[in-house]
């Protein structure tokens, strides 16, 4: 009875100090991506390809590391630019991580996978049944508030037009560092949007854009 009071309240004060920002949730450290090297252009051009059979092998940290940032790391620190385009340098996406232990948001200045929760919501990611087991799942938010939105205002179509446009970008350098490093990778836009906002603690104006997954060639 005692046990369980203090093993209670332990709880309590741990997630009082993470709510306050005094202690950090498990963010995951990445090694430097290695910016150098992999296959050449056209070999890798030649080898891009949808894939919808995954291992449920994890990616090793350098694999992540290099994949986030081929798809949306800085690759000229002097002024803060990326591996992709954003339309107007608006920048407005973030690249979440879906793993096994938890959702993720990429920071590139940081290098790290900033914890969001430490909940498994791979399978919410996709209607297909690949995403629920393959080690890694993408999800490509656009906050629109970054492109002048304002708060209460209706999200259109057209809103998300260039959002659109810079996930492409980003989802192809995706497939073509999965084509060098040989592993297997699929982007979706068969996601269910209003099921996984909630789950990813998503604010109005955050809007899902498509999925990727990515993992070792399943059999
Ligand atoms: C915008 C977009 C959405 C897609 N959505 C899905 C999807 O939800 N599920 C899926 O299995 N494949 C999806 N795909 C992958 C396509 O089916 C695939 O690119 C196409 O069959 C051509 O195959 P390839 O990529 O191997 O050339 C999508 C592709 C694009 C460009």
């Amino acid at each position: 009875m005692k046990k369980a009071f203090f093993g209670f309240a332990a709880i309590l004060i741990i997630n009082s100090l993470i709510t306050r920002g005094m202690i950090q949730a498990q963010d995951i450290s990445l090694p430097s991506p290695s910016r150098k090297g992999g296959m050449p252009l056209m070999e890798a051009l030649d080898a891009r390809g949808s894939a919808r059979l995954f291992s449920e092998k994890d990616l090793s940290l350098q694999q992540l590391s290099d994949l986030l940032w081929a798809a949306w790391g800085i690759n000229r620190e002097s002024d803060g630019k990326r591996t992709a385009p954003s339309s107007h340098n608006r920048q407005e996406m973030d690249l979440y991580v879906t793993l096994r232990s938890g959702l993720y948001i990429y920071d590139a200045t940081g290098c790290r996978l900033k914890q969001v929760h430490s909940r498994d919501i791979r399978a919410l990611t996709g209607t297909q049944d690949f995403p629920a087991t393959a080690p890694v799942n993408l999800v490509y938010v656009a906050d629109l508030a970054k492109r002048g939105l304002k708060e209460g205002q209706q999200v259109t179509e057209a809103d998300q037009l260039s959002s659109w446009a810079n996930t492409g970008f980003m989802a192809q350098n995706v497939y073509l560092f999965c084509a060098s490093e040989q592993l297997a990778c699929v982007i979706r836009a068969m996601v269910p949007r209003d099921k996984l906002a909630p789950e990813m603690g998503l604010k109005p104006l955050q809007v899902i854009i498509l999925a990727q997954t990515v993992g070792f060639p399943g059999e």
